[in-house]
């Protein structure tokens, strides 16, 4: 019977996620599953803890030390279920299979190709002919491979936004995550960059499922399959792409929330 079931597994489970920070509740009771194939988006005003749902997954919000985290977080990876928050998951290395993109861009002061090599060479330990093999993959996955081939010694400073967190983007990837977090990661671009960007998520969604969140309802219809409204660290809405793609639908769902 187990054979039969055509339902796939999803690649990260959230259940009954709750963040305090310093005794203020910032998530209550969330809960997510991520399917293979999907980019699920959390939408919500600014305040309404879509970082600190992201942050969760990676266990970033632990760098402060006021943030207490309850519920399960679980990732399947190579097919076997990790409990994020149980004290034998290393660390440094589910990091690595999570990648992370943030609302700003931020490349390292050094030159485009040691922005993407370097993670590969310290904490993968990969060799030089190996490394710039990745590093090319990785650049083309973005499509910026063209755009920097020549210059991959310049700093990754002179790049423009939109290229710079096509650089972020790269980095992460080269690391060959199991899944990518995407915090606004257009907030900062302009039209033309913006546009560019989301259409790689399409594509790259095929490859890694995405969780983004945005403030942005015109990028949810744009990108999202599913999508989570966030009120004041409450799930209050859901929708599925029929609904997303109802115009009235979503404009009802966000002006009640926004
Ligand atoms: N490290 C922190 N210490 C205390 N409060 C925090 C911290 N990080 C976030 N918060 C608070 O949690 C709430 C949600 O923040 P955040 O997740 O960044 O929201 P969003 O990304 O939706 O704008 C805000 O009220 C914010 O002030
Ligand atoms: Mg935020």
């Amino acid at each position: 019977m187990e054979r039969m079931k055509r339902i796939p597994e999803p690649m990260l489970e959230i259940a009954d996620l709750s963040v305090r920070f310093a005794g203020k509740q910032v998530l209550e009771s969330v809960n997510l599953d991520l399917y293979p194939g999907e980019l699920v988006m959390a939408i919500g005003p600014s305040g309404s803890g879509k970082t600190t749902l992201l942050r969760a997954v990676n266990r970033l919000n632990e760098a402060y030390p006021h943030c207490n985290t309850r519920g399960q977080v679980r990732i399947r990876l190579a097919d076997r279920w990790w409990d994020i928050y149980a004290p034998s998951t290393p660390l440094a290395e589910l990091r690595l299979r999570v990648g992370m993109v943030f609302q700003h861009p931020n490349p390292l002061p050094f030159s485009i190709y040691k922005n993407v090599a370097l993670p590969l060479r310290i904490s993968l330990g990969m060799n030089p002919k190996e490394t710039l093999l990745r590093v090319q993959r990785a650049l083309e996955a973005v499509q910026l491979w063209s755009e920097v081939k020549d210059r991959l010694h310049d700093s990754a400073l002179t790049l423009s936004g939109g290229q710079q967190q096509r650089l972020c983007l790269a980095r992460v990837l080269a690391l060959e995550p199991a899944l990518l977090l995407l915090d606004e990661p257009t907030a900062s671009l302009d039209f033309k960059a913006t546009r560019h960007i989301e259409a790689l998520f399409q594509t790259l969604k095929q490859r890694y499922p995405i969780l983004a969140v945005t403030h942005n309802p015109g990028q949810m219809r744009r990108l999202a399959d599913r999508v989570m409204v966030l009120q004041d660290g409450r799930c209050v809405a859901a929708m599925s792409r029929p609904e997303i793609e109802d115009p009235e639908h979503s404009r009802r769902v966000m002006e009640a929330f926004f």
